[in-house]
């Protein structure tokens, strides 16, 4: 099937099957390899993407089903080479290891913090609670998503 959709502002046109899942259509199709997979069933979080500004898991949709919508990848989070004050803040409080979680966990914090620039750790932790990490143990992380919301507040984000 034909599927049309922008991706980190671009137009895309790919042809799939029609059980190929958004996170492999993003990684195979399109060469987006920074949204990662993990479990393929919804549990880890670390193939998110924002679609339609929605935080979603990749690997729970048919690329198919991104007809027409608007996709946005942690590669397209910057506006240009240079990290986002959200990923500045992560490798400053060493917030990942490995690195397998750390895409999911930059875009689920991302969608939290557009919309919710005043969040306590609470929110974070309750937000962040769908992402699984398996190596940083979460309090270096919730530290990086506190520390950037000042960016957000003030729209360097
Ligand atoms: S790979 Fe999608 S939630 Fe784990
Ligand atoms: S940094 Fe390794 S799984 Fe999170």
């Amino acid at each position: 099937m034909q599927v049309c959709f922008e991706v980190n502002g671009r137009d895309v046109e790919v042809v799939v099957e029609p059980r190929l899942t958004l996170a492999d259509c993003l990684r195979h199709h399109l060469r987006l390899t920074g949204t990662h997979v993990g479990c393929e069933h919804g549990v880890c979080g670390a193939c998110t993407v924002l679609f339609d500004g929605n935080a979603v898991r990749s690997c729970l949709i048919l690329a198919v089903q991104a007809e027409g919508s608007k996709i946005v990848t942690v590669e397209g989070l910057s506006k240009d080479d240079g990290l986002t004050p959200l990923q500045a803040s992560f490798r400053r409080h060493h917030a990942l290891q490995c690195g397998s979680c750390t895409p999911g966990m930059i875009t689920t914090a991302h969608a939290l913090l557009s919309a919710e620039p005043d969040c306590d750790a609470d929110r974070v932790r309750e937000v962040l609670s769908g992402n699984l990490c398996r190596c940083t143990g979460y309090v270096s992380i919730v530290e990086a998503v506190l520390d950037a919301r000042a960016a957000y507040k003030s729209g360097a984000s």
